[in-house]
């Protein structure tokens, strides 16, 4: 006890003699930030003045060892007037600088960025700032987020862009700049606009790739936008008819490369064509994700389900595994199917994907039905048990899940039947076919699959307080044709043998999770959250695609929205939608509530439902799927 207050005593005396003491560093940013505070007007900033380091004051965010001021967010403060010289750019570290929605005015200090050098994030917009951009700017090559839009600033755009490479966000539309813009190379860029200003010229190649929306406002041409030639249907000259043969052969030769890149990027991924009309091992090997993802196997000829079973057996140097017969084929619930394992056997067969627990085929009978049927790896489960859990599986009956309709079961072999959905899955959808061809996903779509997988999960959980669903990701979450989402694969981690690892995917993983075999409702619950994430912004998180990295979604988000609470986090495609900002935030407000460090601190499904029902009440109607497709009928691709 005595010892405990001497050592108190001592933390008290040296925090005491430190403190007068405090980095040269804190000290000047100090100084910098009253310097600041009185030469902006408006609202009073309520910072206690007696304290010697500034890093408890409102906006102001210091580094881990208190050293020195990192971070200066002062959005929305009503402040009025010039941005003196001589402070801001002493905050030598500062690495975020916020004060848009302000109504700072004038030139912004030739001096103001000249020490910054570790300034990441620079966000001003929305303020009366003019002139223009000071030089000093372009030697700042930390920057990653520049947003200057809605001031006057005027000038021309300086080609010197292009030494801030690490740029992701330029935001510059509604100012006055003027001339043409610059030839910027930025592969990092990202988000780019630079729409209502009043430039001129020809849209510069490497950013024909952003949207119209980014250039409207300006008297500019050129792809995005209409061609700067004018006039196109007037006689061709002699030049321009050899420009377009030229044009046409450098075009074919563009083509032939990314058919051979494609072919080599298929063949790296195990993904080569098929031989003879068997499918390989090599195929079963696909990552469910990834295959997909890719659509692979989708328009493939197809080879009889038994064949593709048989290309393993074969090279295991096995006899035949399956034997007919009808009650070989265990039917759950009223199917209304009519069919035994012969034609199943028989039905023309392509690999959808592997998955955690065994490749999933698409199998079309003679009579046109098609269904998934998963073919189970390492079971490690007795005939009994087995039965018994699917029995279980099967009565699971929710709109919102894909249901078990049969499943087959021998020593050798396990076969679960299920619908096939045609449109494949959200991580698809969200991740497949970036660039081109691809409908975007609007917000009310990603409203109803978070609500509509809600449910789906709320109901499984429901059934019992140990029953979770224990590998929630986004290439689980199937769709209908009218993008009603179904969650599959529920009710499988408790079979799964020791090298079927559920719930791989780190990504979507809750820190508490050590056995991937017992993951609780709480668990489902975070990665429930990471899928909203992903909904959200668009990217994917980590391991959840083959090759790409894919981010840390949590800590992504939160990093983000500690920087600042903003269109940063969103993706691009919602961004054009108006008037559902507030939703967006509460969905993401969800999504940081539902991945919390501490299962206790993370809402239960149900409350997780009843939160998005609230968002909006058009976005929990769904359009009322048709029964065809939900019986597993595609009557869109099956052959006659
Ligand atoms: C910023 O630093 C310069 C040079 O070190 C100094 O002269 C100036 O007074 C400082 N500005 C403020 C507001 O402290
Ligand atoms: C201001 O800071 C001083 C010194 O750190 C402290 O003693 C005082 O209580 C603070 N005042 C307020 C209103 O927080
Ligand atoms: C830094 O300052 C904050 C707030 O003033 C305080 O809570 C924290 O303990 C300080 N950290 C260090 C390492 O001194
Ligand atoms: C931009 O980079 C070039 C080459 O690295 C350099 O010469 C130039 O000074 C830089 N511009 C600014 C404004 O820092
Ligand atoms: C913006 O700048 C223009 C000149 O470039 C000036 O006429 C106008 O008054 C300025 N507007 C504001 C709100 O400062
Ligand atoms: C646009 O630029 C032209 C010439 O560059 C200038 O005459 C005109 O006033 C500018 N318009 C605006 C709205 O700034």
């Amino acid at each position: 006890m005595k010892q405990f207050g001497v050592h108190h005593l001592l933390l008290f005396a040296a925090a005491i003699l430190l403190l007068p003491f405090a980095t040269p560093d804190i000290a000047s940013d100090r100084a910098a930030l009253l310097g600041l505070r009185s030469a902006v007007g408006g609202r009073v900033l309520l910072w206690n003045l007696s304290s010697l380091t500034p890093c408890q004051w409102s906006g102001v965010v210091c580094s881990p060892e208190n050293s020195s001021v990192v971070e200066l967010h002062l959005p929305g403060m009503g402040l009025s007037g010039k941005l003196p010289s001589n402070t801001i750019t002493n905050m030598t570290n500062l690495q975020t600088l916020s004060l848009r929605y302000n109504a700072l005015s004038g030139p912004l200090p030739a001096d103001i960025f000249s020490s910054l050098t570790s300034l990441r994030n620079l966000y001003l917009q929305h303020n009366f700032f003019s002139g223009q951009i000071p030089e000093t700017l372009f030697s700042l090559t930390s920057l990653v987020r520049v947003n200057l839009a809605e001031n006057n600033f005027s000038g021309p755009l300086s080609p010197s862009f292009n030494n801030l490479t690490r740029l992701g966000t330029l935001y510059l539309q509604n100012n006055h700049f003027s001339g043409p813009i610059p030839d910027l190379n930025l592969p990092t860029l990202d988000q780019f606009d630079v729409s209502n200003n009043n430039l001129t010229g020809e849209i510069p190649r490497g950013l024909s790739g952003k949207p119209k929306s980014s250039f409207a406002g300006n008297s500019l041409c050129g792809d995005p936008l209409d061609s700067c030639n004018g006039k196109p249907k007037k006689k061709l000259s002699g030049g321009a008819i050899a420009g377009i043969i030229i044009g046409s052969v450098l075009g074919f030769l563009v083509l032939l490369l990314l058919v051979f890149c494609l072919c080599r990027m298929l063949a790296r991924k195990g993904v080569s064509s098929k031989d003879e009309g068997v499918v390989k091992e090599k195929e079963l090997e696909i990552p469910t994700e990834k295959a997909m993802e890719s659509g692979v196997g989708k328009d493939s000829p197809s080879s009889s389900f038994a064949a593709a079973m048989g290309a393993r057996e074969k090279e295991k140097g096995e006899g035949r595994l399956l034997s007919g017969g009808k009650k070989g084929l265990v039917f759950l619930g009223k199917t209304g199917w009519n069919f035994d394992l012969d034609d199943l056997l028989r039905a023309s067969a392509e690999v959808l994907g592997k998955g955690t627990f065994g490749t999933a085929y698409k199998a079309v009978m003679e009579n046109g039905l098609a269904v998934a049927v998963k073919r189970l790896r390492d079971v490690n489960m007795g005939e009994k048990e087995f039965r018994e859990k699917m029995e279980e599986v099967g009565k699971m009956d929710h709109e919102n899940l894909v249901p078990l309709r049969a499943y087959y079961y021998n020593r050798e072999e396990k076969l679960l039947v299920y619908d096939y959905l045609p449109m494949g899955s959200l991580s698809a959808l969200l991740h497949g076919n970036k660039g081109g061809g691809r409908t975007p996903l609007n917000w009310e779509t990603r409203a109803a699959i978070a609500l509509g997988t809600a449910r789906g999960i709320s109901y499984l959980h429901s059934q019992g307080s140990t029953i979770s669903h224990g590998n929630i990701k986004s290439s689980n979450i199937l769709l209908t044709k009218s993008y009603e989402p179904r969650v599959s694969d529920f009710g499988l981690a408790q079979l799964a043998g020791p090298t079927a690892t559920p719930n791989r995917v780190a990504g979507y993983r809750a820190p508490e999770v050590t056995d991937p075999h017992r993951v609780s409702q709480k668990a489902d619950v975070y990665s429930f959250g990471v899928l909203l994430l992903e909904l959200l912004t668009g990217k994917a998180p980590t391991h959840s695609l083959m090759n790409e990295e894919g981010v840390d979604l949590p800590r992504w988000v939160q990093s983000v929205v500690r920087e600042e609470w903003t269109a940063e986090v969103f993706d691009l495609e919602l961004l054009r939608y108006q008037n559902v900002e507030e939703d967006m935030v509460q969905l993401l407000q969800l999504a940081v509530d539902c991945t919390a460090q501490y299962p206790d601190n993370r809402p239960s499904m149900m409350k997780v439902v009843a939160k998005i029902e609230e968002l909006s009440p058009k976005t929990s109607q769904y359009p009322i799927g048709d029964i065809v497709e939900s019986h597993g009928l595609d009557s869109g691709s099956t052959p006659p």
